[in-house]
């Protein structure tokens, strides 16, 4: 009697599941990802395909939006400060080994704190000893949000 209850409720538990699976799914798909929260356009911003990064509020408050997985690879984004309604977007990764480079401001440069080497906000090199640049997206403000491509 115990086993059959637990098996009942199992299958119910497991029905809602699938059923909640299949309408998040249906909805992420019909609606667009500017008209979806954060956390629905794509499931997880982590694992965000649609380009969604941020909302341009999150950016203003914190200087910065780092996404660890955005598709397969990190990124970094930040405004300009010469041209603040300029984003600039980059695959934070030291070409020279790897390290991750942090955002300085004050020196409108991405710097890298493992050997120095500084990059510009294209990606180029501005002081090794990394020799080639980072790679750059491409990003864009929809309403509050951002997306990267
Ligand atoms: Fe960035 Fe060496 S890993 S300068």
């Amino acid at each position: 009697m115990r086993r059959r209850k637990f098996l009942q409720r199992l299958g119910i538990t497991g029905f809602w599941a699938s059923l909640w699976t299949s309408l998040l799914s249906a909805l992420t798909a019909v609606l667009p990802a500017s008209l979806l929260p954060i956390g629905l356009g794509g499931c997880d911003r982590a694992l965000n395909t649609k380009g969604l990064v941020g909302k341009v509020a999150e950016l203003d408050e914190q200087g910065e939006i780092y996404v660890e997985y955005f598709t397969d690879r990190p990124l970094l984004l930040v405004r300009n400060p010469q041209q603040k309604e300029q984003l600039v977007a980059v695959n934070p990764t030291c070409s020279h080994q790897g390290c991750i480079v942090k955002w300085q401001a004050d020196k409108t440069a991405f710097v890298c704190p493992c050997h120095g080497a500084t990059f510009g906000l294209q990606g180029q090199v501005l002081q090794g000893p990394a020799e080639q640049p980072l790679q750059t997206f491409q990003p864009r403000i929809e309403g509050d949000r951002i997306f990267v491509s």
